[in-house]
């Protein structure tokens, strides 16, 4: 029997009883209408949540976000073209393990993680540079917190005419995203994150047009991961080329009717009402928290552990009792920094108790020094 903790961990998250009861489905094979039905309702609802119009088409791939992030980048590009990479973070990072393993031409601006990306830079890339024709972004830098100005770095992308691709990976269901707004062409996500699903399969969302036929000039770089053979097998019969997670699809839909109920701003205001809960809360213990709430994400809350209090210590101690959060990773693992996510099935009254809890914890911690 697997205990129960409170995860307060930026995936995996805590899911409804609804959502774990639908885990327990009569068993079901893929090649069938029934579950092309589950597989059309996924993606049209998909196209909603990024308020997508007829323009874009969702896929859904069987893997983690690394593979959606992947299915996407290694069949956008085309020969000779180069790809212009914003990175402020850990995920950022990923995404150049992609560009790189692709072998693609890239040009990068490399912040220190926490910085926010300036607009200004992107364009006077993309004007010393015609053949950068793609730009990529984390919309929410996880590592950090940070949502990036995806806006603003969309309208440069249109401006300049090339195309923006946004690993929306721990965005999506978190935070206001529009497709048509913000100019995004290629987009991937997550049910495990903020749209409160389960671990196994992930998504992408692409302007058809803006997703390169293959042929001669652009052989398949790839067999299991190729976005063209995924959209056509979805567009034609809401397949998959490849037998799928079945579960986690199944599971993905569910996800998705819930948000669908519980409707997109208010799922947002909830996860805006339970962050301002942690950041007051750990404020009000004298935390310092990495980022200005104006930078920081609706989910993400990142903290630095008061003096004399270790990190690994932190998170086993908190772990015995049942709550889970992660350390920061890269430059802040060694800061002592840890983070708190809100998201998934996760209420103001779960905030509320999790700062009791981290108050004892903290207060027991230094006490026994
Ligand atoms: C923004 C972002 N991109 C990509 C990933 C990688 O996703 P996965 O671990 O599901 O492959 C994560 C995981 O946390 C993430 O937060």
């Amino acid at each position: 029997m697997i205990e129960k903790k409170m995860l307060f961990t930026p995936g995996p998250v805590m899911t409804s009883r609804r959502l774990k009861s639908v885990l327990a489905h009569p068993d079901m094979p893929h090649r069938q209408p029934a579950f092309e039905q589950i597989v059309r309702r996924i993606r049209a609802n998909l196209l909603t949540l990024f308020r997508a119009d007829a323009g874009y088409v969702a896929v859904v791939v069987s893997g983690s976000g690394t593979a959606a992030n992947e299915t996407a980048l290694s069949s956008i590009v085309r020969p000779g073209e180069g790809v212009l990479l914003v990175k402020n973070g850990e995920f950022g990072n990923r995404l150049e393990d992609i560009l790189a393993c692709y072998g693609y031409e890239r040009r990068t601006i490399d912040l220190p993680w926490g910085t926010m990306p300036d607009p200004a830079a992107v364009a006077a890339a993309l004007a010393a540079n015609p053949r950068l024709a793609w730009v990529c972004m984390v919309y929410h830098e996880t590592s950090t917190g940070m949502i990036n100005p995806v806006r603003a770095v969309g309208e440069v992308v249109r401006s300049h005419g090339r195309k923006l691709f946004i690993d929306c990976v721990s965005a999506v269901g978190g935070q206001d995203i529009d497709v048509l707004r913000d100019h995004i062409d290629v987009c991937s996500g997550v049910p495990n994150k903020a749209l409160a699903g389960t671990t196994g399969c992930s998504f992408v969302v692409a302007r058809r047009a803006s997703v390169p036929a293959l042929g001669p000039d652009l052989p398949r770089r790839n067999v299991y991961l190729n976005l063209q053979k995924h959209i056509e097998w979805a567009e034609k019969t809401n397949q998959t080329p490849n037998t799928p997670a079945v579960t986690m699809f199944i599971a993905l839909d569910a996800a998705l009717e819930e948000l669908m109920e519980e409707g997109l701003d208010a799922r947002i205001r909830r996860y805006q009402e339970c962050a301002a809960i942690l950041r007051a809360g750990v404020r009000a213990l004298g935390l310092r928290v990495l980022l200005p709430d104006a930078q920081a994400s609706n989910t993400v809350t990142s903290v630095f552990l008061p003096a004399g209090v270790m990190l690994k210590d932190f998170i086993t101690e908190l772990d015995r009792r049942a709550y889970v959060v992660y350390a920061g990773k890269g430059p802040f693992y060694d800061q002592n920094m840890f983070q708190i996510a809100n998201m998934g099935w996760i209420r103001p009254a779960d905030c509320r108790a999790f700062l009791k809890v981290l108050t004892r914890t903290l207060a027991d911690m230094q006490k026994h020094g």
